[in-house]
């Protein structure tokens, strides 16, 4: 049984994180969804937040979980005894931005990363672009899990979104 560990900040979790998670469920017997702190980025949600809104996203998918990574990854994939760490790239960036932690990580446990390119569909759906929306107004309820919109928009200090028109 091999089980995989897909760590991000998720700030918030969006439907690019889904479709990365569901590309690694269907490579591995199990997915550990680690919700984790990136110390070169300000949250805008509580780390307890995020792993709440994750588990609501995952709810129903067989050999999925969520769980906070409270310290090093490497250590976090250790405890949940993963033996790798999946990531999904969008495009170039991504992996500019990835490589340097896969090889850390290695460095540091020998743990292997596994890149999956996600969709196509999604490759602009960032959590920092989905807040940056969110923060001007604009609707982001098609690119982020049901109940997510609401909970940015109140951490942002804005009213509830209105009801689209029919
Ligand atoms: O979604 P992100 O912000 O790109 O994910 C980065 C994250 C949270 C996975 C990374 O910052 C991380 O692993 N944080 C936990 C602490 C850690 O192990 N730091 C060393 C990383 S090489």
């Amino acid at each position: 049984m091999t089980i995989a560990v897909c760590p991000g900040s998720f700030d918030p979790i969006t439907l690019g994180h889904l479709d990365v998670v569901r590309r690694a469920r269907a490579l591995f017997d199990e997915v550990v969804v680690g919700v984790a702190h990136n110390s070169s980025k300000q949250e805008l949600l509580p780390a307890a937040r995020r792993v709440e809104l994750a588990r609501r996203a995952f709810v129903g998918m067989d050999g999925v979980r969520v769980e906070l990574v409270s310290g090093l990854l490497t250590d976090f994939c250790l405890e949940v005894g993963a033996a790798v760490v999946v990531k999904g790239l969008r495009g170039g960036a991504d992996f500019d931005h990835e490589q340097p932690m896969a090889l850390m990580n290695r460095h540091l446990s020998g743990l292997e990363t596994v890149f999956v390119i996600g969709s196509s569909e999604l490759a602009h759906v960032a959590s920092s672009l989905v807040k940056d929306v969110a923060r001007h107004d604009g609707r982001i309820t098609d690119l982020v899990p049901d109940g997510v919109e609401a909970v940015v928009r109140e951490a942002l200090g804005l009213p509830p979104a209105r009801k689209e028109q029919p």
